[in-house]
């Protein structure tokens, strides 16, 4: 376990709780499982999520040159990137300096960076000496981890010139429920926030930062409570609740101002075939922890 300094903001001393256990070993081991998958398999798990999708339709119809990535972990999506989409640079950021570590030591031509996340996304950016404003900022599985999802969505489409793509979590019954406490996941020998957003509150906030954007949202409908160690409001239990894991797409340079789109699509699991599951398998055995 690294420790993990944060900020002076007084309001960080409550916050830093639900982000300590990010910097836990484990968190670097778990989401490092991706990086014993041969670089086919990579792209087929990648290209199986709703939000891989909706970003790679945009990456093959704009070509921009950059791209930023907020939670980047252990480094994976750095590498679909070069494999698939070698044109725009790469940047990720992350709070997890064991996730970092791995990242670094895995591509050492990536560029990886550590944020806090007592400061806000622009000042992480100005402190590392990086851009304030990118082409297309992507970020998968964060935003919903955090103690204030909103002032975190908005930092998000701050940073954003033309494109944000995102994967979360929503409901299409019921209010969000923005306290960690009802609504969080124990990860890691410890708690962190899971917060389930109301579908139109979600679209709602968008749209209130950024009213003449396009927005798609593709719905992947499942019942989130209970599973993954997740300690969600009870409605998120029953199936009438409508949990979803969903991508959302916030295009600021549209020719659809103003359109949102909510789209539901299943994800299925990429299927490999035997042979890559058995060298994948001994690949993850060999793999160094
Ligand atoms: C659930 S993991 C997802 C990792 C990766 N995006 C993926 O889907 O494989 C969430 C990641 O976001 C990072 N994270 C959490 N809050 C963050 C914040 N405020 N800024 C940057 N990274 C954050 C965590 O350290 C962790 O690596």
């Amino acid at each position: 376990m690294r420790s993990l300094t944060v900020g002076t903001d007084p309001a960080a001393a409550g916050k830093e709780r639900w982000y300590s256990d990010w910097q836990n070993d484990e968190h670097a081991s778990h989401f490092d499982g991706r990086s014993s998958l041969l670089n086919r398999m990579l792209v087929r798990n990648y290209e199986s999520f709703n939000d891989v999708r909706l970003l790679n339709d945009y990456l093959v119809r704009s070509r921009p040159t950059h791209l930023l990535e907020v939670g980047c972990a252990t480094g994976e999506f750095y590498r679909y990137m070069r494999l698939k989409h070698p044109r725009p640079s790469y940047t990720g950021i992350d709070i997890s300096l064991a996730a970092l570590e791995r990242a670094r030591q895995k591509y050492p031509a990536g560029h990886f960076f550590a944020s806090d996340p007592a400061m806000s996304l622009e000042e992480n950016l100005g402190r590392q000496r990086l851009p304030t404003r990118w082409e297309i900022v992507y970020t998968k599985d964060v935003l919903h981890h955090q103690t204030d999802p909103f002032s975190f969505l908005a930092q998000l489409l701050g940073v954003s010139l033309r494109l944000l793509v995102l994967r979360t979590r929503t409901r299409d019954r019921g209010p969000t429920v923005l306290d960690p406490e009802s609504s969080c996941q124990y990860h890691y020998r410890g708690w962190m926030p899971y917060i389930v957003f109301n579908i139109e509150e979600l679209i709602d906030q968008i749209r209130r930062r950024i009213p003449d954007c396009e927005v798609i949202l593709y719905r992947n409908h499942m019942v989130l409570g209970g599973v993954g160690n997740r300690f969600l409001p009870k409605e998120c239990y029953l199936p009438e609740t409508g949990t979803a894991e969903t991508a959302v797409g916030v295009f600021l340079e549209s020719d659809h101002r103003q359109r949102v789109q909510v789209i539901d699509r299943e994800e299925r699991s990429a299927h490999h075939p035997i042979g890559e599951r058995i060298l994948h398998r001994l690949l993850g055995m060999l793999r160094w922890r």
